[in-house]
Order: structure tokens, then C-alpha cells, then sequence
């Protein structure tokens, strides 16, 4: 069976970062979606009949309860939703003076905080804001943004403890749901997906050091993605895949 079904309902959290956009133009060219969602902080520009634009940060509690009742039917039934994808994630916040940690002297509890609350918890949060969407027997695929340096198998650098930390923790919470949704809908798939170094605002400042051909761009990263949900199921429903949909070690 297709993942998404003719005038599939999809819902992207984060429009408006590199790859989140990039995601929703996808979406927009493909002639059998039905309508899609967007959250983000500030107003999402792009117009469509197809496009319903919600304005709200995910990451507080209001935000999650205005996007469930957004959500919801004019008889106030939950829409099923088809595809989920949390496209959030902070690496560096120059106006909070966040930067990735170097040494353990750099360590800052706040810092740690804060990428764990917007990394993991959010969306952990986000699924739970979601669960009268995803319930059910519809196909519904959640792709929650990670990142390979959330692999602690893969750990052979050191560095960055607050963002590697916070998206193991990812991990562990997408792995936990996914084994919860598979009960509450035999159809869900959920999956925690490494985009590969992509430009944009969170990667900018460390580029240099990347060669060019492993620096991706938003939209191949949207495609990638975009394949690997129609090409992966129940079965692997937990997993953490990367680009080229390959699973990475934990
Ligand atoms: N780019 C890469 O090389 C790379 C590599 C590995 C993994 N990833 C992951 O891919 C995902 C998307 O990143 P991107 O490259 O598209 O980065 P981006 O362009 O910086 O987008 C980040 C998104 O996260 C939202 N966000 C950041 N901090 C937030 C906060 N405190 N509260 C609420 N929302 C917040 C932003 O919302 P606003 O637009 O409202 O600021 C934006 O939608 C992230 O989870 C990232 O960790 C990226």
C-alpha cells in the first residue's frame, strides 16, 4: 500500500527553517496531497489553496494546545493525519549565547537545557498533542528531525555534548512512541531521520570545513526524505535512517 494515500492530510512543524520550507514546496508540487499543515513562529509567507498556515511555537505548551484544536474538523472530530514531520531543531542561538561546546569548561546548564527541551522533549510533546491525529487504521508516518551525531555508537569526535546528547534522548523518545503508536495504530511509522550536513541557518557557521559535495541542499535533503517515507513502514517503525535511507547505529 502507498504510504500516503490520494489527498493525503500532511502537517510540518518548523516551516520555516532550511529544511522544513523545503519540505512544504515538495509537498505543494505533489498533486496528490490533499492539504498541509504548517507551524512556525513567525507567519509563513508561501500561498496556497492547498496550505493552511498556523502561526504558534511548539515548544510551550499553548502552542501544542492551539495546533490540537487548529487540528480538529468543523464537527470537532480529529483529521487524521498521513505525515507528521518535526522539521525544529536548535544547534546555536547567538542571541542566548548557545554554541556548540568544545570542552567540558564550556558545559552550561542552561545551554543544556534548552537544547534538550527544543530537541527532545518537544518532540516527544508534540506526538503526544497529536495522538487523536495518529490513532486509529490510516497509513500516518511521524519523521522527527535527528542528527547522526545523536548516534553514540558513532561518537568518535567528542565535542558538542548539549546537541549530541539532546538528540540521542530524541532517539530514545521516538523509539519509546513508535513501540506505544504501533499498538494504538497497526499503520504508524515513526522514524528519527539524519538529513546529512544540509544548508541552512543551523549548519551555516561550521561549513567550512565541509567539501562541497557533502554539503546538501534543503531541497535534495526534502527529496531524500520525502523517499524514504514512501519507502518505509510499520516494520520499521522506531528507526533511525539517514539520507540515503540507511539505518544508523544508535
Ligand atoms: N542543517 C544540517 O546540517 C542538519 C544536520 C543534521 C540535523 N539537522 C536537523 O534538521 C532539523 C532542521 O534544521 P535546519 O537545517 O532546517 O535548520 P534551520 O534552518 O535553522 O531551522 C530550524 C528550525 O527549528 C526552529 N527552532 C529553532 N530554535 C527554536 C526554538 N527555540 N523554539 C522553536 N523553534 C525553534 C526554527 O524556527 P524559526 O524559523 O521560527 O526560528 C526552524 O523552524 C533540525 O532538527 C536539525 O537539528 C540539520
Amino acid at each position: 500500500m502507498d504510504r500516503l494515500p490520494d489527498g493525503y492530510h500532511a502537517l510540518i512543524i518548523g516551516g520555516n527553517g532550511g529544511i522544513g520550507r523545503a519540505v512544504v514546496d515538495r509537498l505543494l508540487a505533489d498533486p496528490r496531497l490533499g492539504r498541509v499543515t504548517v507551524v512556525s513562529r513567525i507567519p509563513f509567507e508561501t500561498f496556497s489553496s492547498r496550505l493552511e498556515a498556523i502561526e504558534g511555537d511548539v515548544t510551550t505548551p499553548q502552542g501544542r494546545a492551539e495546533l490540537g484544536r487548529a487540528l480538529h474538523g468543523p464537527g470537532g472530530h480529529a483529521v487524521p493525519l498521513h505525515l507528521v514531520v518535526n522539521a525544529i531543531g536548535l544547534l546555536h542561538d547567538d542571541a542566548n549565547n548557545i554554541q556548540p561546546e568544545k570542552r567540558l569548561e564550556d558545559l552550561d546548564e542552561a545551554a543544556l537545557m534548552e537544547l534538550f527541551r527544543v530537541n527532545a522533549a518537544t518532540p516527544a510533546l508534540m506526538i503526544q498533542a497529536l495522538l487523536p491525529h495518529l490513532k486509529g487504521s490510516h497509513p500516518t508516518t511521524v519523521v522527527s528531525l535527528s542528527a547522526r551525531v545523536g548516534s553514540i555508537g558513532d561518537n568518535g569526535l567528542g565535542g558538542w555534548y548539549a546537541y549530541r546528547a539532546s538528540k540521542a534522548a530524541h532517539n530514545m523518545l521516538m523509539k519509546t512512541a513508535a513501540i506505544e503508536l504501533k499498538r494504538l495504530n497497526p499503520q504508524s511509522c515513526v522514524l528519527s531521520f539524519h538529513p546529512g550536513t544540509t544548508d541552512s541557518s543551523l549548519s551555516r557557521p561550521f561549513q567550512a570545513r565541509v567539501p562541497a559535495n557533502k554539503l546538501f541542499t534543503a531541497d535534495f535533503v526534502a527529496e531524500q526524505l520525502m523517499s524514504m517515507v514512501q519507502q518505509r513502514g510499520p516494520a520499521d517503525s522506531g528507526g533511525f535512517f539517514d539520507w540515503a535511507n540507511e539505518a544508523i547505529p544508535w
